[in-house]
């Protein structure tokens, strides 16, 4: 048996500080719990589930400066295309080679759970490929969950749904689609039918990149939530993006959350992300390509922070640092009151988990498995003011990796060598 003690644990209220595990599974959470033959004091700090990362394309990490790779307008339909031109040389060496790297940048910075959209419009299925191999290779230190997304659509090229029923049948936990980028209207419609069909046919989730467009009258969004909550799976599917629900009329909007609230439906906004890539064609005031993040929270909508991209032709400096992602998330949202700052880490933890159907081996309770991160903060509220660092990360009751809190060589002291000169200063002034 394991003791951590002189915790402060993110969302226990009752003051429990030690956390008792045994054979990996969290046993007991409270205050003087018997003692363990390992004990461990955290000295204070805060204790938070691992962060979750809901969005990333693993297959794309670190192309960004690839041949035909860079993105001149920085608009995510050019990214589009250079990323066709860049997959044309992918071979299943460098997919896995790179995906393992964007993993282990993203644990080394306290995410546990991934879910990842794979390209599966690549007729050797080569991302795809590399990804089920380290899912497997890799499950007991992150658990990553693989959507099969037709990147170019699909309907934009003969059998491109069938491309992504094949990915299923390998594996891939949930269906994908990108409607906003099909050709007509009705093809964006029909993909959506289509994506909750194969869903419900090979009993996976959902989680289709939706109306990430500035243009208002994208709206695949109502027919993805009617679709789902008609079919009692609205819990189950996400829609990621949704940045044209930031320009819809409010009207429309409200009446649109009031059937989200019904579905359950999860929504997962990628800030940094889409404040890079929207509104792009707009002049002056310039939107921000975020989601209604904010009044989606106040009412009891399922909504989260993703990542989306490390160093590819659409974002060139993402990192895997969920804690920056949420940095910006709470400035271009709104959320920084004192209260929504208490419990934003949500946005990065427990939200991510609810979207990503894991709750039952995910948070900080007794029988469930003993995952979480040790931050370099004393409060949520330190947490977030200070970007606060990771110092460790548990999985199962072990260390993933362990960090000392940063020292100095030469500590600062702002008043050395200071009074001497000042004083003299002061009298020679008189
Ligand atoms: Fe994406």
């Amino acid at each position: 048996m394991k003791k951590f003690t002189n915790a402060r644990i993110y969302r226990q209220h009752d003051h429990s500080s030690e956390i008792l595990v045994e054979k990996g599974v969290i046993k007991q959470i409270g205050r003087s719990l018997p003692k363990a033959e390992e004990e461990i004091d955290l000295g204070g700090r805060l204790v938070v589930p691992p962060y979750v990362d809901p969005h990333l394309h693993l297959d794309y990490v670190y192309t960004a400066g690839s041949e035909g790779a860079t993105n001149s307008s920085g608009t995510l339909f050019e990214g589009i295309a250079r990323w066709h031109e860049v997959k044309k040389t992918q071979t299943l060496d460098d997919a896995r080679e790179r995906a393992r790297k964007g993993i282990g940048e993203e644990v080394s910075k306290g995410v546990q759970f991934i879910r990842t959209h794979i390209d599966v419009d690549d007729p050797k299925l080569t991302g795809l490929q590399a990804m089920l191999e380290l899912r497997e290779q890799l499950k007991d230190k992150v658990t990553i969950q693989i959507v099969a997304f037709p990147q170019e659509g699909m309907y934009a090229y003969k059998g491109g749904d069938e491309m992504i029923e094949e990915a299923l049948k390998m594996g891939a936990d949930c269906v994908g689609g990108i409607p906003h980028f099909e050709w007509a209207r009705e093809f964006g419609e029909k993909s959506i039918h289509r994506t909750v069909e194969l869903a419900d046919k090979h009993g996976k989730l959902i989680d289709v990149h939706c109306d990430e467009t500035d243009d208002p009258m994208s709206r695949f969004v109502e027919l993805l939530n009617a679709l789902v909550m008609i079919e009692g799976i609205g819990t189950r599917s996400t829609a990621s993006h949704t940045c044209s629900f930031d320009s819809a009329d409010d009207a429309y909007a409200y009446r649109m959350m009031g059937l989200f609230q019904k579905s359950g439906l999860n929504f997962i906004a990628n800030p940094t992300e889409n404040a890079y890539l929207q509104g792009r064609q707009d002049t002056y005031p310039k939107r921000r390509g975020l989601t209604r993040v904010k009044e989606m929270w106040e009412n009891g909508i399922n909504v989260c922070f993703g990542q989306d991209s490390i160093n590819d032709p659409w974002y060139p400096v993402g990192n895997g640092n969920m804690m920056n992602i949420l940095d910006h998330g709470i400035h271009l949202a709104h959320t920084m009151s004192f209260g929504e700052l208490d419990r934003c880490l949500d946005l990065v933890t427990h939200n991510g988990a609810k979207t990503l159907n894991v709750e039952d081996q995910y948070g900080i309770e007794a029988g469930k498995p003993a995952n979480f991160l040790v931050l370099d903060a004393h409060t949520p509220f330190e947490a977030v003011r200070q970007r606060a660092d990771v110092l460790a990360s548990i999985r199962n009751g072990d260390y993933l990796f362990k960090r000392h809190e940063p020292s100095y060589e030469i500590e600062l002291d702002l008043f050395r060598n200071t009074t001497a000169a000042f004083a003299e200063r002061q009298r020679a002034h008189g």
